[in-house]
This record gives structure tokens, C-alpha cells and sequence, in this order.
């Protein structure tokens, strides 16, 4: 079948092993311990994969330890050579890892094509930077001196990636981290099993005859426990976590505890505003495509929709003609613009969801049920809400749309900033005050605002990421790529002299 020739295209067997130490090294297949891959269209098991042993953690963690300490001797521009390689090997193998993306995640095939180019636009983006890891020069207060700071690998990072995006969030941070010197160690999310091992396979395969050390190593299992031994490991410099707020406060901690360096990337309740001068040409697809797309299970999707009162009508009956469009099903077939929730879990979130608005007094305009039959579909809802319930404060990872009016930009404002995360916000106006007020400091509180674009879909050329208790990581593009590295001041005394700064005298 289909499903076997994409399969087949990326070197997965029916049951495959759970850890890679670096080309052509593979743990063994074993029985016990499997991770069973969904298919969340059909909920029928597309292949297996053996956990890792803690045995095989230790290896990965010995072979990473290892790549490193070679990897940082290699002139960073070299190192991009070998992501230059991955990224070729992932243009080669474009079509079939998007259709993988797309049948064990679930995003449409587009989509999952999408994700595969983030992946090829970071690692063009980590080859150019492996020539531009700039520090700074400082004028010394003192004479005959000279002060800069450098840039230095910081040796092992850890990455564990979630289920919604399976591919591009190893890339965003294995390929920076490798111009930057460092190896990295991917966990992901037991739901993606496949797609890791797709994409070990591809640097796998591009890296073999090369003298490079085995810098991409990845360990799976179906539970937790080695997740957490990998969370408290003093041998991972930074853990780089991409997960819902709840289990990212954990990890945040946990890597403190034993000071380390953690980049979070967690969950968002983004919002687009809607003013009165708004083109609704712009306004209208950007809000369909930001609540429906991925069926709502982005990090970016848009969850709540303030509009002008003086519009809201209009906006709201065209809304839901929309909605009515969606196609909704096998997520490979080109003609689909949904594709199903991830697990049976997720459906049933989603429906408690629409009826926790519904107790607080929410109107659901449009959809909020499940689809009966195979696979975890669901119709995506728009429900009229108010900003302070406590569903709607929450991040639901569906597509559930909440919808609320204003009077003034100000109160917009109020509400917009009024949640607990920080991650996307988009307004759509052609008010260049209004405009400029959502950017400054005192609109949006977000990592990322845009103007007439919606809060999905973010090019990899700006730094990824939001505040408050979205965690405060950037990813990807800008000055990113520090991240994965430790900053050293350096200060030089070129002179015959031994001032000491701030004028201090020590005579002896
Ligand atoms: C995520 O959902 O974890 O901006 C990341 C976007 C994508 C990344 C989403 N480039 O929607």
C-alpha cells in the first residue's frame, strides 16, 4: 500500500529499534517495551518501535559525550559542511518524510511538506551561520588593553520534541547546535517514533563516510522514565523542551536544580484583534488557517478572536460559512485542508472543553463535535466566550475558536495580554496608530506580534518563541544560535603595565 512505499522510501521496517549511536548503529530489535505508532486517521498501529534500555541510554549518552569533544576542535565553518550535507539529504527526501509527518502526526500533507522545509530553510539558515558566530569587541577603560568576548560549544544538548511538530523542532535545534560544536541527543515525543527515526535514518545516511563524529544520536520510549533521567542528567550543558506548560515548569525546574541551561518552548493561547478598519480579505483566511490548521494543534494557533463590535456580525456569519468549508479527513489526500486530533485523549479533551464554555454560558456557533467513524476526527468551533473563563484561559489543544467583541483597542488590549502565555498575537488593521500601539510595549506582551499576518506559520528567520509561562525560549533564526553556546569575556594586556580597573591602587 501507499503507507508501505512511504515506509520503504525512509528505511523503516515493521519493528524498529529504539536508539541510534551515530551512522549505521542502531540498538537491537527487541519485543518488550514497544512503542506502538498510530495512525490518527484510521487509530490503527502503522509500526512498532523497541524503547531504549537504560543501558543503550548510557551509550547514547558515552557517544554523544565523545562527538563532542571532537566536534568542537572542527572549524565551525566545517561543521556547517556536514549540516550542508543533511540539508541536501533532506530536499532528497522531501516528499516521502512530509507524507510520514502527515500520516503518523496527522497535518495534511501540505503541511507535513511545510515542516520538512522549515527543516531544509533552518539548515541553509546554520550553514551560513557557521561563518557568522560574531562576538563583540570592547573598548578597555584601560591602556594597553584589549576586551572581547567569544562564543564556545557547550557539549551535549538534549532535545525532546512533542508530537505536533515530529521533524522541525530537531532541526530548528540540532542543526544550530551543530555549526555551533556541540552533538545532540533527540527524545521525542513516543508519538512521532517514526518520524525520529526517519529523519535519524536521513543523517544517518548523509553523514556515513564522512569523518564526522556521530553528532545526531536519538533514544525512544513509550513512558517517561528515561525522559527523566535525561532531564537530570549534569551531562546534558542544554535541555531544549518543546511541551505544554505543565510538564515544561517541570523541566525548567529540574534543570535549575542542578544549573543547567534549559530553552523552553511551551504552550501559547494566541490571539488575533480584529479592528474596524481591518481588510476582512486579509483577516478572514488568516484566522480559518490559524484556528483549523493542524486541527489546532500548533504551538501558534490562533485560540481566541477579538473583534470590533461595530463588525463582529459580519465577521462572525462569514467565520462560519467558512468553517463550513473545511474539508475534514485523510489528511494524505490533497483535497483536505483538516486532518484528525492526534488520539482518542485529545478528542475527548476537546469535547469537555466545548462544554466547559457551554456551563460558563458560551454560544458554539459552529461545530464542537466529534465526528463519529474511524480516527480522531473532530468539527473544528467557534464559540461566542468571554476572556476570564477558565477554558478560555487555558490552552486546549483542538480546534476550538473563542470569539469576544470591543469597544476600544485599550480594552483589546487588556484582554489580549490577559492570559497566562505569551507566544503569537497578530492584529489585522489598516490604522497605522493602532498598528504601531499592538507592536509597542504596551500592546502586545507576546514573542512574536504581527500586523495583517496571523500568529501561525512563522518564517525560521526571526527567533522563535514567547514570554511569561511560554518559557522564554527562542528558537531558530536572529541571534538564536547563542543559545547553544557559553559566552567568554576575554580582557588582554598588551602593555609593560599592570593597571587594575575602576582605578583601584595596589602597591606592594
Ligand atoms: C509548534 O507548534 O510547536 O509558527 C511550532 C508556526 C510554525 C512552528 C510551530 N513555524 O506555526
Amino acid at each position: 500500500s501507499n503507507h508501505h512505499q512511504i515506509l520503504e522510501k525512509l528505511g523503516l521496517q515493521a519493528v524498529n529499534p529504539g536508539a541510534c549511536f551515530g551512522p549505521g548503529q542502531w540498538s537491537e530489535v527487541r519485543q518488550d517495551h514497544l512503542i506502538e505508532s498510530f495512525n490518527p486517521t484510521t487509530g490503527q498501529v502503522i509500526a512498532r518501535v523497541s524503547g531504549a534500555t537504560e543501558a543503550e541510554y548510557e551509550k547514547v549518552l558515552r557517544t554523544a559525550q565523545e562527538a563532542a569533544e571532537a566536534w568542537k576542535m572542527v572549524p565551525a565553518p566545517v561543521r556547517g559542511d556536514a549540516v550542508r550535507r543533511i540539508t541536501q539529504a533532506l530536499r532528497d527526501y522531501k516528499d516521502p518524510l512530509g507524507s510520514l509527518v502527515s500520516m503518523e502526526m496527522g497535518k495534511i500533507k501540505a503541511e507535513g511538506d511545510g515542516e520538512v522545509q522549515e527543516m531544509i530553510d533552518i539548515g541553509d539558515f546554520a550553514v551560513g551561520q557557521s561563518r557568522m558566530m560574531y562576538g563583540k569587541t570592547m573598548h578597555s577603560e584601560r591602556p594597553g588593553h584589549r576586551m572581547y568576548e567569544q562564543w564556545h560549544p557547550l557539549g551535549v544538548v538534549g532535545v525532546v520534541t512533542a508530537f505536533n511538530f515530529p521533524v522541525a523542532v530537531w532541526a530548528w535545534n540540532a542543526l544550530l547546535a551543530a555549526v555551533c560544536g556541540n552533538a545532540t541527543i533527540w527524545k521525542p515525543s513516543p508519538k512521532g517514533a517514526l518520524c525520529c527515526a526517519a529523519v535519524q535514518n536521513i543523517a544517518n545516511e548523509a553523514l556515513a563516510g564522512t569523518d564526522v563524529p556521530p553528532i545526531f544520536t536519538s533514544f525512544m520510549e513509550p513512558g517517561h522514565e528515561l525522559a527523566e533521567k535525561f532531564v537530570d542528567d549534569e551531562r546534558v550543558a542544554l535541555m531544549s523542551f518543546t511541551g505544554s506548560c505543565q510538564i515544561g515548569r517541570q523541566v525548567g525546574e529540574r534543570v535549575a536544580r542542578r544549573m543547567g541551561k534549559s530553552l523552553l518552548e511551551l504552550g501559547g493561547n494566541n490571539a488575533i484583534i480584529i479592528d474596524e478598519t481591518a481588510d476582512l480579505k486579509l483577516a478572514i483566511p488568516a484566522v480559518v488557517f490559524g484556528a483549523v490548521g493542524t486541527a489546532g494543534q500548533r504551538c501558534t494557533t490562533t485560540r481566541r478572536l477579538f473583534i470590533h463590535e461595530s463588525i463582529a456580525d459580519q465577521v462572525i456569519e462569514t467565520l462560519v460559512k467558512a468553517y463550513g468549508q473545511v474539508r475534514i479527513g485523510d489528511p494524505l489526500d490533497p483535497n483536505t485542508l483538516m486532518g484528525p486530533l492526534t488520539d482518542e485523549a485529545a478528542v475527548q479533551r476537546f469535547e469537555q472543553a466545548v462544554a466547559r464554555a457551554k456551563e460558563a454560558g458560551g454560544e458554539v456557533l459552529t461545530g464542537g463535535e466529534r465526528i463519529e467513524g474511524d480516527g480522531y476526527f473532530v468539527k473544528p468551533a467557534i464559540i461566542r466566550a468571554e476572556n476570564h473563563w477558565d477554558i478560555v484561559q487555558e490552552e486546549t489543544f483542538a480546534p476550538i475558536l473563542y470569539v469576544m467583541t470591543f469597544k476600544t483597542l485599550d480594552e483589546a488590549m487588556a484582554m489580549h495580554n490577559d492570559v497566562k502565555q505569551g507566544l503569537s498575537s497578530s492584529i489585522f488593521t489598516t490604522d497605522v496608530r493602532n498598528a504601531e500601539y499592538f507592536l509597542s510595549h504596551r500592546g502586545s506582551d507576546c514573542g512574536i506580534a504581527n500586523v495583517n499576518i496571523g500568529t501561525s506559520g512563522a518564517e525560521i528567520g526571526g527567533a522563535f518563541g514567547g514570554e511569561k509561562e511560554t518559557g522564554g525560549g527562542r528558537e531558530s533564526g536572529s541571534d538564536a544560535w547563542q543559545a547553544y553556546m557559553r559566552r567568554q569575556t576575554n580582557t588582554i594586556n598588551w602593555s609593560t603595565e599592570l593597571p587594575l580597573a575602576q582605578g583601584i591602587k595596589f602597591d606592594l
